[in-house]
């Protein structure tokens, strides 16, 4: 398993897996990996000839209020996950690769980024687009992997590649949870002991609202708010958002029919997680 510093090095590498007729699979993260992300990996080797990971923490995606400094990073441990997984690459290029002093292009969206995580978070989805399309530029794999936890990125990715054709296949993968429920995150490592146990309302104030539409409640908006009457009722929890809308177009919706995504963001004293099912 090879660690990648530079663009140049993942091109001579992927140039040479094609030329012998090689498939590859890029799986995009910003490290600190835990089994979603191996998931991933896992779903990529299985499907490519190729793997390559990218471990890098992309700093046009955070605010200037957001974690980037302190977000875990450890470049050691995301190898041995890497290659325990069976992948072949990372890529870990530092910012001043990715961007150099006089960077001024981007890749932005004038639909699905608005609402949902885009509310709180303005200029999150042109980082994310930004930096997803310089990596399917420098890698050119055949297949790139997204976990359905962050389900917004994964509809506003699958727009983007249809929209500029970088006739690449954007594969979603299932949200990987702990025993308890809590949707794995990097920013889990955040949480104190009494946080982490907080923050299992998420899940569970889904699991109500998904039990609500399973024995037939039509009325998002109901839906909705019982969801918050559960997440109002654990005092470290403060809602960022909890919204139904269609799915993948992320458009309002007030009756539950066809495919929907529910989907929250959810303060656990300063850490923001997010969680979410669909109803296909
Ligand atoms: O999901 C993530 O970890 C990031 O948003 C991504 C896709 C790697 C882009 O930096």
């Amino acid at each position: 398993m090879q660690i990648l510093k530079t663009i140049d090095e993942v091109r001579a590498l992927v140039k040479s897996w094609k030329k012998e007729g090689l498939s590859v699979g890029l799986v995009p993260t910003m490290g600190y990996l835990h089994e979603g992300h191996k998931s991933l990996i896992v779903k990529s080797v299985e499907q490519n000839d190729r793997t390559i990971v990218s471990d890098f923490v992309n700093p046009m995606q955070f605010g200037p209020t957001e974690d980037l400094a302190t977000y875990p990073r450890d470049l050691q441990r995301d190898a041995e996950l890497v290659e325990s997984a069976g992948a072949d690459a990372i890529f870990n290029p530092e910012p001043e690769e990715m961007y150099l002093p006089n960077f001024s292009s981007f890749v932005d969206m004038s639909t699905l980024t608005g609402g949902l995580c885009g509310k709180t978070r303005p200029i999150h989805f042109r980082g994310v687009c930004t930096v997803v399309s310089k990596l399917f530029n420098i890698v050119t794999p055949d297949r790139a992997y997204f976990g359905q936890k962050d389900a917004q990125q994964l509809a506003v990715i699958k727009h983007m590649v249809s929209d500029l054709s970088f006739g690449i296949e954007i594969v979603g993968c299932p949200i990987v949870r702990e025993e308890d429920g809590l949707a794995k995150s990097s920013r889990n490592t955040y949480l104190s002991a009494d946080e982490r146990q907080a923050a299992l309302v998420l899940s569970k104030s889904l699991e109500f609202g998904k039990n609500m539409i399973a024995n037939g409640e039509k009325d998002a908006k109901m839906v909705v708010d019982c969801i918050k009457k559960e997440i109002e009722k654990e005092p470290l929890a403060k809602i960022d958002y909890v919204e139904i809308v269609s799915w993948p177009d992320l458009e309002n919706v007030d009756t539950i029919d066809g495919s929907i995504l529910c989907a929250m963001a959810v303060y656990i004293g300063k850490t923001r997680l997010i969680d979410n099912f669909i109803v296909e």
